[in-house]
């Protein structure tokens, strides 16, 4: 598991609240309705989040083929690394950016205050 799963005392007052961990399947990823979407991703090593965007061209890497921690992108195949975010195939180059994700008493935490524009302060107007 991440340093922020299930069992980590964190404080996620200011946090996405994602859902509940039991909807998403193990090798499968929930896409956030956020503007752009973040992919919330259930692997083996637990949560994992990341915008859902391709980094090679506007596709949902939610809905890619998972497998052994990585998501490849249904377009042109290429594949990340979901903890890291790190593109490991062509044509991607570019990696996509990852947030930390937590685990309270079943329910998700995606920690998107850093993210671009402050999103989630946006989405509570
Ligand atoms: S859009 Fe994802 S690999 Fe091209």
């Amino acid at each position: 598991m991440s340093d922020t799963q299930e069992n980590t005392i964190v404080d996620v007052t200011d946090w996405y609240d994602a859902g509940r961990a039991e909807s998403i399947p193990m090798d499968a990823a929930l896409v956030l309705p956020l503007m752009p979407p973040v992919a919330v991703y259930h692997i083996e090593d637990g949560y994992f989040a990341s915008d859902d965007t391709c980094s090679h061209s506007e596709y949902s890497l939610g809905d890619g083929w998972i497998e052994d921690g990585t998501v490849e992108c249904e377009l042109h195949a290429a594949k990340f690394d979901i903890k890291t975010g790190a593109a490991l195939s062509l044509p991607a180059t570019e990696p996509v950016a990852t947030y930390p994700v937590a685990v309270i008493d079943g329910q998700l935490f995606v920690d998107l205050r850093m993210r671009e524009g402050c999103i989630v302060e946006k989405l509570r107007g």
